[in-house]
């Protein structure tokens, strides 16, 4: 297993650029997950032999005219079918916003309901005079980062961070095996930039990012409900994570101390409160797609045996990727959806965050391809078994479509015969550039509804407020922002136009950094020490 960093920032501060990674090439692949796939294919390239094998037909050429691609006309009616599939009116949203916001409030009833809306221990907003510095570790849906953060006070920090990419086989490898991982990262970062640091005996303190929903019985603790974002660690779903990584800390000898376990939407939250006090909601759109908002105690009653003053405030991590989860009763699901759901390592969970996140949207567009070729639609006559492996169409490159600046659509064509070795015309190149534009179009219009649902629900509409926003898909995805905002205004009217989105870069490294600044404070103070 490779230690060698990703990435490696100096003291540079938030926004700094990423190298690029020496060991995995920016392109990555995934584990191939089976699609049962029709047994005859038009266009698929592939002829029965006498000994009843398939052998690949490779057929090329340079004269695309000889190629017999769909004409425009058909390609325009197939968009109006897709546009039927994928668009989401005003209305039907606003019926998704109050499903929502119902089951929101569900969650913070009782256990054990589908969004959990999980109590994080995270009391109130920072002062933003938090200060010292802090290692912070942030297991996401693809990265792991470890990062000293220093903390200056006045909403000032500096930022070093260190990046790895974590591989299929490690998403599903032994739970210990992933823990000792984070443990040896964690290692070589205290040994290349704290080396000099004035220990005199005692322990780093250690904000742990840990981006799964974990139900909390205090800020240091986490047991994980259940995996996300396509891991499957054995050995962890129902184990407290914190625990899991303590022995592994223990195990390299790491002198470094858990103080806090969150998750990266309430780093976000935090993080971006203490340098922009208008923040009210943090939300992640990345690899998985969650939200955390400040809630009063008193509106909790799943917590009320903890005795905790009514009037104080806590953090609530939604975990609302798993809205519609089991029934499906809201969400406007394609059959796309559906197949992936189905061939997930996670049937019928997180339907809303596989509708959404940027682990899933190559994924739709993919199979709607797929179909197409399936029906004589597309390539008909060249070899397309690249194009029809699951997850080989990354969301990145529905971003780069969308993005191409070019009246041939240059981009697109260099995706699919560098990728997938296709021709494409003119006319199937806008065509996939549309479908990408509705596909990353329903995840941004889906987005607005979760936020819809938590600013409605906290009454935030009159007097407006900013969500802290991180993530791929929200950082890099083409126009992006832009839609939730038009989401948010054909949901709310005018007054949509209150809630601003803001990127919130790196804010659950920092954020767990301050958080871990915020429980020492508290506990220092004797403030629900046992929390
Ligand atoms: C998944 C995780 C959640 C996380 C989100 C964004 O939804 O369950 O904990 O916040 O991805 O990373």
């Amino acid at each position: 297993m490779s230690l060698t960093p990703m990435t490696t920032l100096d003291g540079s501060g938030p926004g700094s650029g990423h190298a690029t990674p020496p060991f995995r090439s920016s392109i990555s692949r995934r584990t191939s997950i089976s699609l049962s796939l029709p047994a005859s294919r038009r266009g698929s390239g592939t002829v029965p032999t006498m000994t009843g094998k398939d052998l690949p037909f490779h057929h090329r050429t340079n004269d695309g005219e000889a190629l017999p691609h769909a004409t425009k006309k058909t390609m325009a009616d197939h968009l109006r079918k897709y546009e039927s599939l994928f668009t989401l009116t005003p209305q039907r949203m606003r019926m998704i916003v109050d499903a929502f916001e119902e089951t929101l409030d569900k969650g913070l009833q009782k256990e054990g309901e589908v969004v959990p809306m999980i109590p994080t221990f995270v009391f109130g907003w920072p002062k933003g005079s938090e200060t010292g510095s802090y290692v912070a570790l942030d297991l996401g849906g693809t990265n792991l980062r470890v990062c000293l953060v220093t903390l200056q006070g006045g909403g000032k920090f500096e930022i070093t961070q260190t990046k790895y990419r974590l591989s299929e086989e490690q998403k599903q490898e032994e739970g210990e095996a992933l823990f000792d991982f984070c443990a040896k990262c964690l290692k070589t970062f205290v040994d290349s930039y704290l080396a000099d640091f004035d220990l005199d005996g005692a322990t780093i303190p250690l904000g742990f990012t840990f981006s799964y929903p974990c139900e909390q019985e205090r800020i240091d603790h986490g047991r994980l409900i259940r995996w996300t974002k396509g891991f499957g660690n054995p050995n962890v779903e129902g184990h407290d994570v914190a625990a899991m990584f303590r022995s592994s800390l223990a195990k390299f000898g790491v002198p470094i101390e858990l103080v806090s376990l969150i998750n990266d939407t309430t780093g976000t939250l935090i993080a971006s409160q203490y340098v922009n006090p208008r923040t009210r909601i943090g939300v992640i759109f990345g690899t998985g797609c969650n939200a955390a908002y400040m809630e009063k105690i008193g509106n909790i009653p799943k917590i009320k045996q903890l005795g905790l003053p009514d009037d104080g405030e806590m953090a609530i991590n939604c975990e609302w990727g798993a809205f519609d989860s089991f029934s499906h009763e809201h969400l406007p699901r394609t059959k796309y959806d559906i197949d992936i759901d189905q061939s997930s390592n996670k049937p019928d969970e997180q339907a809303f965050e596989k509708c959404i996140s940027g682990r899933y949207l190559g994924e739709i567009f993919r199979l709607v391809i797929c179909e197409m070729i399936d029906d004589g639609s597309i390539f008909l006559g060249q070899n397309t078994y690249k194009i029809e492996k699951p997850y080989v169409l990354e969301t990145a490159f529905l971003s780069l479509m969308e993005a191409d600046p070019t009246d041939e659509l240059l981009t697109v064509v260099g995706i699919f015969t560098h990728f997938y070795g296709l021709e494409t015309t003119l006319a199937e190149r806008q065509f996939f550039r549309a479908l990408a534009k509705l596909i990353g179009t329903r995840a941004a219009r889906l987005s607005a509804c979760g936020i819809a649902a938590i600013v409605s629900k906290m009454g935030y509409l009159d007097q407006g407020c900013d969500v802290a926003a991180d993530g791929s898909l929200y950082s890099k995805y083409p126009g992006f922002p832009d839609r939730v905002h038009q989401g948010l205004t054909d949901i709310f009217g005018p007054k949509g136009k209150n809630i601003r989105t803001v990127h919130a870069e790196d804010g659950s490294g920092v954020g767990s950094a301050i958080i871990a600044a915020m429980t020492n404070e508290r506990r220092a103070a004797g403030i629900f020490p046992h929390c």
